[in-house]
This record gives C-alpha cells, sequence and structure tokens, in this order.
C-alpha cells in the first residue's frame, strides 16, 4: 500500500503543536503495519536541511506562474522518503510557518498552502514514474486543498484515493474570494457544493466537500463536530457526510514519550519502579526555586496559551489550588492575556508558582515526568496528546470530558476507582466550579498514597501506542482502494 502523507508540519523538524507529532510518528507506524509511506512537506529550511542527499524530481510552475523545484531524498532524522517543495519566496521566512514576528498570517498564506496541496494532485498523477500514491493523505486546512486539486484530475488508470484528517476544525484556512482565481482550480469549485464559505473560499472546507473518506482525531470529536455547538459552521457538511466520517485516536510516540528512556528528565522511572519520579519531582521544584517537597501536589501544563485550551479555569481556581497546598509549572506561548496573567501569578507567588513562557521541548518532557498531575481543562479538543503523555509519565491528567480528553481519561469516581478503570480526573461542565471540584478530588486521591500509586500504575500501563491506530488507518485504506 503505497501512502504518501501530506502535511505542514512534522516532528522533529517543524512543529507548532500537535499535528507535528503525528506528521512524525504517523509513517513509521504505518511503515510497521506494511505501507510503503512517504511524505510531502513545504521547504521550510529546517526540512531541506535534513534532507540527506537530495535530487531534483521535477521543476515546475504552479499555476500562478511561480517557479518551484520538488526536490526528494531521506530525511535523516525520520528515515522516511520524502519529497520537498523548494520554493525560497513562500517558504524560507524564519519562526512561525504560518505568521510573521507581530503574528500576523502571512498574506501569502493562500499560495503557500495551495501549493502543497498543488504538488500532491501531481504526484498522484504519476509526477514521480518511480512511485506513484495508492492513497493521498492529506492533514488540516495546509494540506486540505489537495483533495480539491485531486478531484480535478483527468480520469486515472488506477484511481488514487484521498483521505482528509481534521486535526482541528477551528482553523479553516479562509481566504477572500479574489485569491481563488489563480489557484488553478475550475470556477466550478468555488460553489456551495465546493469549497465557497459564506462568501469566501475555505481550504477546509475543500478538504470536507472533495476528500474520499474524512477523519478526525478521536471517536468523540467525530461526533461533535456533527452538531452545531463543535461544527465551527461546518457541521451541516459534516453531517451529510456523516457515512464518510471516522475518528481515529491519536497515539503516543513511545521512541520520543518513554519515562524509562528519556534522556532529558532527571531519574529514569516505570510503573513497577516509579523510583526515579520523585528524583525528578524534587530537580525541577529545586531548579525552579520552588519549595522542595516531597507531598506537595504538583500540577503541571504544557500547552498553547489560547482560548482552546481553558486555561482562564485555571486562573480561577489557583488560589485554591495553593490554599490546598499544591504547586503549579507552566510551559506555554501564545495569547499575550494569558502569558501577563500566569507571569503574574508566578511573581506574586515564586515559592509555588513557575511559569516560562515559551517553547521548549525538553523542558515539557521534564514537566510531564516531575508532576503529579497534568491540567488539560479544554474548552474543546480534537485529540490532545498532552493528557497522554501524562498518563505514560504517571502524571495523571485532569481533564474536561470533551473530545479526545473524554476518550483516554477516566475520572476518579469511587465506582471507577472500585471497577479499576480510573486514571485521572475529568470535569463534565466547562465552569470553574466543576475544576474546582475534580481538583478536590485530585487532593483527597493523593491524601490516599497506596491507592494514589494503584492509579497512577494504571495509567502508565494504558496502551496509547501508535499501532492500533495505525491498524485502522490501513483498513481504512484497503477499503477506499477496492
Ligand atoms: P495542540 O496541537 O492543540 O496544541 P496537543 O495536545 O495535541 O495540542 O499537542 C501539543 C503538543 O505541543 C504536545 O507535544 C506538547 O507537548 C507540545 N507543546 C505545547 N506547548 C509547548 C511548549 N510551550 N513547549 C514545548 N512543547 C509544547
Ligand atoms: C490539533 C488538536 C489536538 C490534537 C492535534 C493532533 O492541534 O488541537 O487536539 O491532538 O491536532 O491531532
Amino acid at each position: 500500500m503505497r501512502v504518501l502523507q501530506v502535511s505542514a508540519e512534522i516532528f522533529p523538524l517543524l512543529k507548532t503543536g500537535g499535528l507535528a507529532d503525528v506528521a512524525g510518528a504517523l509513517p513509521g507506524a504505518l511503515a510497521a503495519v506494511g505501507c510503503d509511506v512517504r511524505v510531502l512537506l513545504p521547504g521550510f529550511a529546517p526540512i531541506l536541511a535534513d534532507l540527506c542527499t537530495p535530487t531534483v524530481l521535477a521543476e515546475l510552475t504552479a499555476p500562478w506562474g511561480e517557479i518551484l523545484v520538488l526536490r526528494q531524498g531521506r530525511l535523516a532524522s525520520l528515515n522516511v522518503w520524502a519529497y520537498v517543495i523548494d520554493a525560497p519566496a513562500l517558504y524560507a521566512r524564519p519562526g512561525s510557518p504560518y505568521e510573521d514576528a507581530q503574528r500576523h498570517p502571512y498574506t501569502d498564506n493562500d499560495r503557500r498552502f495551495a501549493l502543497l496541496g498543488w504538488v500532491a494532485s501531481r504526484l498522484a498523477s504519476g509526477l514521480d514514474a518511480a512511485w506513484r500514491p495508492r492513497v493521498v493523505h492529506a492533514h488540516d486546512w495546509h494540506a486540505a486543498l489537495t483533495c480539491a486539486y485531486m478531484a480535478f484530475l483527468p480520469p486515472q488508470r488506477e484511481r488514487v484515493a484521498c483521505v482528509y484528517t481534521v486535526h482541528n476544525l477551528a482553523y479553516q484556512g479562509l481566504f477572500a474570494p479574489r485569491h481563488f482565481f489563480e489557484l488553478g482550480l475550475p470556477a466550478a469549485a468555488f460553489a456551495m457544493d465546493g469549497l465557497e464559505f459564506h462568501g469566501q473560499m475555505s481550504f477546509m472546507k475543500a478538504g470536507l466537500f472533495y476528500a474520499d473518506h474524512i477523519t478526525t482525531v478521536s471517536p468523540s470529536y467525530a461526533r461533535e463536530i456533527r452538531t452545531p455547538e463543535q461544527g465551527c459552521g461546518l457541521d451541516g457538511l459534516l453531517r451529510t457526510r456523516a457515512d464518510d466520517l471516522t475518528g481515529i485516536l491519536n497515539g503516543v510516540d513511545e521512541a520520543i514519550w518513554d519515562p524509562a528512556h528519556d534522556p532529558v528528565i532527571a531519574a529514569p522511572f516505570e510503573a513497577a519502579n516509579p523510583a526515579g519520579k520523585a528524583c525528578c519531582k524534587a530537580a525541577l521544584q529545586q531548579e525552579l526555586g520552588l519549595v522542595v517537597q516531597a507531598d506537595a501536589p504538583l500540577f503541571g501544563i504544557v500547552s498553547r496559551l489560547t482560548e482552546q485550551k481553558g486555561l482562564h479555569l485555571v486562573l480561577a481556581v489557583l488560589d485554591e489550588l495553593l490554599a490546598r497546598g499544591g504547586q503549579l509549572v507552566v510551559l506555554g506561548a501564545g495569547d499575550a492575556a494569558l502569558e501577563l496573567a500566569f507571569a503574574e501569578r508566578a511573581a506574586a507567588s515564586p515559592s509555588s508558582i513557575a511559569v516560562r513562557v515559551g517553547y521548549d521541548e525538553s523542558y515539557a518532557h521534564q514537566i510531564f515526568a516531575a508532576t503529579d498531575v497534568t491540567l488539560v481543562p479544554s474548552r474543546f479538543e480534537p485529540c490532545g496528546l498532552t493528557q497522554m503523555y501524562g498518563l505514560k509519565y504517571g502524571s495523571l491528567p485532569l481533564v474536561h470530558r470533551v473530545g479526545g480528553l473524554a476518550d483516554t481519561v477516566v475520572d476518579c469516581s469511587l465506582e471507577d476507582l472500585a471497577e479499576e478503570t480510573a486514571n485521572g480526573f475529568v470535569f463534565e461542565h466547562f465552569d470553574s466550579h466543576a475544576l474546582s471540584r475534580a481538583l478536590a478530588r485530585a487532593f483527597a486521591l493523593y491524601a490516599l498514597p497506596a491507592q494514589w500509586r494503584l492509579v497512577q500504575e494504571r495509567a502508565m500501563h494504558q496502551n496509547l501506542g501508535w499501532p492500533r491506530a495505525a491498524a485502522q488507518y490501513l483498513a481504512l485504506y484497503q477499503r477506499l482502494c477496492h
């Protein structure tokens, strides 16, 4: 099964969030179930630099006249074959792949990401005579135009299937209609039955409308996005496509996230031998200037600081968390008001709250290793990876019951403790009162160390690997190819 994965980000080369983790793990997981996987990526500097002995596959002219070079080779850090679009005028920009230094989206993002889809469709129609995919699998709005370009290819001898995965419906790639006419799609595509969305061009809608099959990253989110509350205006379309929409839960890349073999944490540990976790906690408390106290419950947040993540609820219960004897460590960046609010709280209580504004992969590992609880109170969460990293590292997740959080975390209610399914703390209503009650349950369990250890051990043993998801994707690809 030849599969071309198309995404804008890939860990460890370029990452702004969970999309990169998934794009980085999926090729290996699919290869392990027998797929022949290649990736197509935009030529951002770290990606071009990682390409071993690249050769030129083709020189192409984009629909709007721009010349680009399509290079191919093996990515050294991932050991996967990649096609990389070398177009420096579009991609050679430092910092975020999507925004300038003032956090404004680049004004040519339509071209930058239409090109990704356009090149994907060229590979689908046989641009590489030595390797033609059976399935093209595009991720999120950046790659979504793939599905529209493929829908308008001339009839092929062997049909190539197109799968589109929604990682977050809230980011849609909307552009003014005048941009549509330079992208080389037929005028018929700019219609309600197409990629037009309230007078604008929607890359997201192109994916949802034209893909042969849509997946999203958890079963719960697959249901939620078909409702007006969570459908971001696209729930009607998603309801009509309900038979072609599947939720496949992401996994954890255990080569990267494994406390028994994690080179950046203070001491290794595992479920059967958790002693190293106490060392990690003491080391972090010491380093951050928190009171070094083994029995002070340490809460952690590793997150983009955006409205989605529900972190204003944490600010609302922070006094209570401190009054109960807890400590908090935060690593995040994003919304300036949230950055400031957390920084101010840390300045006011430096021995119990530590906040670092920024992005730091190693520090994220150290936080999961050191903390007792990982807070993920998201308003909505398509899948969420940090609650899974928390589970793996014995940092019990405290989450809002939504999306992938609902699919991975079971509350420590008396009945779920008795039935040995509990692995964290879950609140139902998205308000600070409900979060505060979940916090109270976390402190109550923490006061029962033997019980806590049982739940922690269960969390660390939870099967979160990629093989299950890879098998589901493979079954889907096979069904679409028959
Ligand atoms: P999302 O993709 O919505 O941001 P996920 O939970 O799926 O949420 O994935 C977030 C990923 O980004 C995780 O790998 C998490 O560890 C990482 N991450 C988020 N913020 C930071 C940060 N400030 N520093 C380091 N890693 C971060
Ligand atoms: C998105 C979602 C997140 C998900 C990630 C990877 O960024 O916000 O919930 O885990 O994609 O699929």
